[in-house]
């Protein structure tokens, strides 16, 4: 097993340079089977949830080929398979992609019920609504959810929730079927428009994505394509709310600022400099910051994904501060482990309310998820002495280098494995 190991203290400076979008990566990349042709898809995150995701391709009878490190060749022309292998969708929760491409290519699919971050109640009834309203029969059985069309058919669905899942499992499964279909209360993420401008690419007809209405007129057949990812906004916010916790100076480079402006409201707001360049991002640390209080919500609110980020910053401004998460459940698994920091914090149900401290100090802790990681990685970044993060997997699912990153611009982070090989051999 592998640690992260940060003697914290040091203010971070210099470049940091953002890699393509995780939750952008795993809906294209199940869009690639729908191509007619090859796709070669530029900036892809070297992370473990794309692995997955290239293995499942793999697994299903596709050729896939890394040209580069950030570089991917899909030729999916060969794939018959319609099922997806269980242990493999069950590890990551943008399997779910798979129902929409596959029900789509082959009017039939079954894929494992999907796994991802512990966040709480995360069900998948509006992806199974949409399916249905487009013409589908659904069972879930044994762990699989298993779709099954004659034919789909467009129509107009109505999300009773705002979900990004199941808005990018309805354009999925929608892009190729006859007729229109209007998705409404429709998910406004980046990675929505990421998805529609990919699949648009390939020959799809797709308008409104990035508003709350998305319409997708079918088409018959879809080309491949070369396509380029943008960038991960919440990586980003990561490396800015890094750079701030320490007092350090970062430009954060490959970004796209508009994506950054919930977070970069927030850190404003809360004192910090930015300074924002075409595709760039200066952060500078004006430490004691301001307290602040936030509430997640979907984009363009202020993101859940960034939320235990936040936390961890505002442990070490002055004053209270309240959070309340408005997306998930439990997205406050965090909160002990920073305790263990020295961190004030209390929780009542979706709301955490956090009194500001002088000082974090390093301490064991473990990641519960992976935002919850990064928040860990902040706050050691900043407390003084040594905390070692276990379960750092939850981490390297949606963070290219991270301890690569952080030492360029000056952090003393190591990955260590543990027990040590030595120490280990030892024992025995
Ligand atoms: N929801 C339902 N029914 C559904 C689908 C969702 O009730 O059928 C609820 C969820 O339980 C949640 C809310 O709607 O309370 C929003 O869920 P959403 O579908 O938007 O989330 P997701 O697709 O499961 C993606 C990201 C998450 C990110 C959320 C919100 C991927 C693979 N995952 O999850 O990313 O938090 O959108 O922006 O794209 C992360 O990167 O750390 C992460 C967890």
């Amino acid at each position: 097993m592998e640690k992260f190991v940060i003697n914290g203290g040091n203010a971070l400076r210099g470049d940091i340079t953002i890699s393509g979008a995780k939750n952008a990566a795993v809906a294209i990349i199940p869009a690639a089977i729908l191509a007619e042709g090859i796709c070669v898809l530029e900036n892809v995150p070297n992370i473990n949830d794309v692995t997955v995701s290239l293995k499942i391709l793999a697994a299903m009878g596709a050729e896939v080929r890394l040209l580069n490190k950030n570089t991917i060749q899909i030729d999916s022309r060969h794939i018959k398979d319609a099922v997806v292998p269980y242990e493999m969708a069950r590890s990551i929760r943008a399997s779910y992609y798979f129902l929409g491409t596959l029900l789509s290519k082959f009017n039939h699919a079954k894929v494992s019920m999907p796994g991802g971050c512990a966040l709480g109640d995360r069900p998948i009834d509006q992806h199974l609504k949409c399916f249905k309203a487009l013409g589908a029969e659904t069972v879930i059985e044994h762990g699989m959810v298993e779709i099954t069309a004659e034919k789909l058919i467009g129509t107009q669905i109505y999300f009773d929730k705002i979900t990004v899942g199941a808005t990018i499992n309805a354009m999925l499964a929608a892009v190729k079927v006859d007729g229109l279909t209007i998705l409404e209360n429709a998910a406004k993420e980046p990675h929505i428009v990421d998805l529609a401008n990919f699949l648009n690419s390939m020959g799809a007809d797709i308008m409104g994505a990035g508003t709350d209405v998305i319409k997708i007129r079918g088409v018959k057949r879809l080309q491949g394509t070369n396509y380029s990812i943008i960038p991960d906004q919440i990586e980003a916010g990561t490396y800015m709310v890094a750079a701030a916790a320490t007092g350090g100076d970062v430009t954060i480079k490959n970004v796209i600022p508009k994506h950054l402006e919930p977070i970069s409201s927030k850190l404003v707001k809360m004192g910090v400099g930015i300074e924002e360049f075409d595709d760039s991002v200066r952060i500078t640390g004006k430490k004691p910051y301001e307290r602040m209080n936030l509430k997640t919500m979907p984009h363009p609110g202020f993101p859940t994904d960034m939320q235990p980020q936040f936390a961890a910053l505002l442990t070490l401004s002055q004053g209270t501060s309240i959070i309340t998460e408005g997306i998930y459940e439990e997205r406050f698994r965090y909160v002990d482990e920073l305790r263990r920091m020295g961190a004030d914090i209390s929780v009542d149900g979706k709301v955490a309310v956090i009194e500001g401290v002088a000082k974090l100090t390093g301490a064991p802790v473990k990641a519960a998820d992976l935002r919850a990681g990064a928040a860990l990685i902040i706050a050691g970044l900043c407390a003084k002495g040594v905390t070692e993060i276990e379960d750092i997997y939850h981490i390297e699912r949606g963070y290219e280098d991270m301890a690569l990153k952080l030492r360029a611009v000056g952090a003393d982070i190591q990955k260590r494995r543990f027990p040590a090989p030595d120490a280990l051999r030892a024992a025995l």
